[in-house]
């Protein structure tokens, strides 16, 4: 038995990025028996960029609706916001002891904001420990992320290391599981796709707003009828994602014999695209519609990964010297 977690921001809807880095591993990882699966919505790390109280909400609803569009069942796994267990706010200040301010200076969310003179909050710089609180809190052993994750999932084991030797063996360790194929999903540009970045392709959009997503992915020039190197280009490592291994290698053959442009392995990326979503955009948007049964089934989720949370917090404040409940639930 593993216990499996895993948490996306709510930033947005969900993207190509966020699913096949996040939701579609989480999804197979849950469908296994041997699994307990924790996938939450980190409301509190969005707070870090979204102060609009209306689109926070709404992201949340967005987030969730992706996780279940996918098929997550919340009756075996643990379906919850950050935001509904405030134990994660406590145990990220007792372990924001046991990691050094110079550490969280490195951290990519923090370093890459100020390295691009954007002025970062005291949120950001906190975000690794919170996260590591996120992980903690519920004894979890795999964390799939996409490998943009990695370094704070190091956090994670550094801070859980530091705690355990200082008290004894209190928290359990755990270990990243990124998935190679899909390490990183290029966006538009040809970066890493992200929210920040603009670069994102939304399956959940209707068809003439992705068909223009797709439409604006960045190639090369290459003339007309010449050949086109599949490993360089953007399409392809999209299509190559979503498309089955047959289809990949037509496309690729296309290319290399120069008898496919950029619009036609567009068009054939679209195409792909719908047929191989097309399921979970339907009930993406039917849920989107019944904001009472997402709101339940999250409560439902609280209510169980709560309990978990309740003993985690009880075992570490023992630990440290504190009673181990809070005054109030005494
Ligand atoms: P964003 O970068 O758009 O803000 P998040 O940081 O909320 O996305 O990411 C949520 C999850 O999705 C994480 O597990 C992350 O690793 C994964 N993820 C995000 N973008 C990508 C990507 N381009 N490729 C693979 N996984 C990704
Ligand atoms: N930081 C993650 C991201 O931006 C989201 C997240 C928050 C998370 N807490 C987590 C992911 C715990 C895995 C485990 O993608």
């Amino acid at each position: 038995m593993a216990r499996i977690l895993t948490g996306i921001q709510s930033t947005g809807i969900p993207h190509l990025g966020n699913i096949l880095g996040a939701i579609v591993p989480g999804i197979q990882l849950s469908r296994d028996p041997q699994n307990e699966c924790f996938f939450f919505i980190a409301d509190f790390h969005s707070l870090t960029t979204v102060h609009d109280p209306q689109v926070l909400r709404e992201n949340t609803y967005s987030t969730a609706a992706a996780w279940l569009a996918f098929g997550f069942d919340t009756k075996t796994g643990f379906f919850y916001r950050q935001s509904d267990i405030p134990e994660v706010t406590e145990l990220s200040w007792f372990l924001s002891n046991f990691i050094n301010h110079s550490r969280l200076e490195l951290a990519h969310s923090f370093k890459d904001k100020k390295e691009q003179g954007i002025e970062a909050n005291g949120g950001l710089f906190f975000y690794p420990v919170l996260m590591a609180a996120d992980i903690l809190l519920y004894d979890a052993q795999v964390i799939p992320v996409g490998k943009d994750q990695k370094q704070h999932i190091e956090y994670t084991r550094d801070i859980c290391g530091n705690f355990n030797r200082t008290y004894g063996e209190t928290l359990i360790m755990p270990e990243a599981r990124i998935q190679k194929e899909v390490a990183i999903v290029p966006g538009t540009d040809g970066r890493k796709m992200s929210k920040s970045y603009g670069n994102t392709i939304d399956i959940f959009e209707d068809d003439n707003r992705l068909y223009k997503r797709i439409k604006g992915i960045k190639t090369s020039t290459v003339p007309m009828g010449s050949p086109i190197d599949p490993d360089t280009c953007t399409v392809f490592a999209l299509f190559s994602l979503i498309a089955n291994q047959d289809q990949t290698e037509e496309l690729r053959k296309d290319y290399q014999a120069g008898s496919i442009g950029f619009g036609h392995a567009k068009a054939r990326l679209f195409e792909v695209m719908k047929e191989k979503f097309a399921a979970e955009r339907v009930k993406f948007n039917e849920l989107m519609t019944d904001k009472r049964l997402i709101d339940s089934l999250l409560h439902d989720g609280a209510e169980k990964a709560g309990i978990v949370a309740y003993e985690t917090l009880a075992r570490v404040r023992e630990k440290i010297g504190y009673n181990k409940f809070a005054y109030y639930a005494q």
